[in-house]
């Protein structure tokens, strides 16, 4: 079957089967391999996309239903002024270190943010609960973005 959607800004359309996942798509079809492979269940967060601006993890969506919807991963976020905010705060915190979470991590801050929804960093701490990281201990994240609050 044929599916059309917005991915990072752009039209596109794709051949999939009826049972195929978006982060397949996204990383064998499209490309996109800022999204991760992770747990395939919903637990790890590293598959994570924005889904009409709401995080959601492409390992439980099929690419079926986002037809005619809108795909962002941190590709599409390339030069926009508050997502380089976050990428630079992770990095000078030193809460990237392998790298794999990381792209997650930026999108659910990014549209935390963008939405109001992190006013503190207990916010955040809800907030970034879906999204785990095996390295860092969660503290220079937090940090991070506490310093975007500042
Ligand atoms: S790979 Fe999707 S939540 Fe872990
Ligand atoms: S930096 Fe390695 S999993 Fe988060």
């Amino acid at each position: 079957m044929k599916v059309s959607f917005k991915l990072n800004g752009r039209p596109v359309e794709v051949d999939v089967e009826p049972n195929e996942i978006l982060l397949d798509t996204l990383r064998l079809k499209l490309g996109v391999t800022s999204v991760k492979r992770g747990c395939e269940r919903g637990e790890c967060g590293v598959c994570t996309v924005l889904l009409d601006g709401e995080p959601a993890y492409s390992c439980l969506l099929l690419t079926a239903q986002v037809e005619g919807r809108e795909v962002v991963t941190v590709e599409g976020l390339r030069g926009d002024e508050l997502a380089e905010k976050i990428a630079r705060s992770l990095v000078e915190q030193g809460a990237v270190q392998c790298g794999f979470c990381t792209p997650g991590f930026i999108l659910t801050i990014y549209a935390g943010l963008k939405k109001g929804l992190i006013k503190n960093v207990e916010d955040a701490k809800k907030l970034i609960e879906g999204n785990l990281c095996r390295c860092t201990g969660y503290l220079k994240i937090l940090k991070a973005v506490e310093k975007l609050l500042a």
